[in-house]
């Protein structure tokens, strides 16, 4: 895996595929592992630049949190690396709140957005708390425990065996400081509606039937805000969605972006 010193970190990725760019952005607690499958259908058509973002997978843990603001610094960092002015980003969950900084930082590295299981609000008073908690129980039991915590949110209830197996082997990779400095950094993210209502790029949003993290509301008020935008369900997914229905996800990517 290549990586890059930016930004005071070593930062590992994948670089696969010849012709237009995506920029993948995973979700928390994973790393770029989790679009495998992406990476196995979509490089005979495009190039895919999939990293591990700071804290998670090979990418070092910094001190302190980790915020978007930071990560989607980090991305900027790893274009300039590459030489890329402009890419397509899909981000998932974590990835999508990524993506928003992005949008209000550097926007004019984005050529089309994809917002997956995300959602463009802040976090109430009770969720920060909450996230203050699981990064306590993070570092004080380690990923296994939060790969306990969460697994059960994180895929839909029918999920397939090997998507779990999967999923716990990604989550239980991860260096406990990497996790809880994310759950601290997510914490302060900010309400994104005002730049989604001003966006004028090309946009898909994907949402599962079945996930438990992201409200079907929440989506379609995201759907309202950016006229440019495009919705798909997918039905029977959770909330990692392209794990879950990997050809899906995948086609809705491909006829998008095609
Ligand atoms: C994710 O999948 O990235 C998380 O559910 C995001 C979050 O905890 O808000």
């Amino acid at each position: 895996m290549p990586h890059t010193t930016i930004n005071g970190i070593t930062l590992h990725y994948a670089d696969e595929g010849d012709g237009s760019p995506i920029l993948f952005l995973h979700a928390f607690p994973l790393s770029g592992a989790m679009w495998q499958p992406q990476r196995a259908a979509l490089a005979d058509q495009f190039r895919l630049i999939v990293p591990d973002l700071r804290g998670f997978g090979a990418t070092d843990v910094p001190p302190g949190l980790t915020t978007m603001e930071q990560c989607a610094d980090d991305m900027a960092a790893l274009l300039d690396h590459l030489g890329l002015a402009q890419v397509a980003v899909c981000g998932l969950s974590m990835g999508g709140y990524i993506a928003m900084a992005m949008l209000q930082r550097h926007p004019a590295r984005i050529s089309a957005l994809v917002l997956a299981n995300t959602r463009a609000n802040a976090d109430s008073p009770e969720a920060q708390a909450q996230r203050e908690i699981n990064a306590t129980i993070a570092e004080a039991k380690g990923s296994a425990t939060i790969a306990d915590m969460m697994i059960p949110a994180l895929v839909a209830s029918h999920a397939e065996p090997h998507v779990v197996a999967t999923l716990r082997t990604i989550i239980e990779a991860n260096r406990p400081a990497g996790i809880a400095a994310a759950l601290r950094g997510m914490a302060l993210r900010c309400d994104s509606f005002a730049t989604l209502q001003a966006l004028r790029l090309p946009t898909l949003l994907i949402a599962g039937t079945d996930d438990a993290l992201t409200p079907l509301d929440t989506v379609r008020m995201m759907h309202e805000a950016v006229p440019s935008s495009r919705l798909v369900i997918i039905p029977g997914a959770g909330h990692l969605s392209n794990l879950e229905r990997p050809d899906e996800f995948t086609a809705a990517l491909r006829s998008f972006l095609s």
